[in-house]
């Protein structure tokens, strides 16, 4: 069996929704300590619905293809239901990570918790 499904090879090669948001109102970044991979979550979310999302990752192939299928996944959800994204949603959209690998797709859901977390805060401090 090939170590990567087709579309974990989609999404690294042509990953969705890279880039920047320069209004962007929900911002996060995390790392990995141990592989040193790193994930900038851009979240433009208008009446609770996340109208944008855009992502930079400086990491590895699973780490590019987690963040990109992670965007697509909460792309027009409500911030409820994108607050509910998990590692585990994302690896199985898609179908599948190496066990190693699995943590890359954790890395995409602590980047999305934290853009939604800095989101809630500049709400709050309005
Ligand atoms: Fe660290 Fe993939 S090896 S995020």
């Amino acid at each position: 069996m090939a170590l990567y499904s087709e579309k974990v090879m989609d999404h690294f090669r042509n990953p969705r929704n890279v880039g920047v948001i320069e209004d962007a109102n929900g911002i996060g970044e995390v790392g990995n300590a141990k592989c040193g991979d790193i994930m900038k979550m851009y979240l433009k979310i208008e009446d609770d619905i996340i109208k944008d999302v855009k992502f930079e990752t400086f990491g590895c192939g699973s780490a590019i293809a987690s963040s990109s299928m992670a965007t697509e996944l909460i792309k027009g959800q409500p911030v409820s239901e994108a607050m509910k994204l998990t590692n585990k949603a994302v690896a199985e959209a898609l179908d599948g990570l190496p066990a190693y690998k699995m943590h890359c797709s954790v890395l995409a859901e602590e980047a999305i918790q934290s853009a939604l977390e800095d989101y809630r805060n500049r709400k709050e401090n309005k």
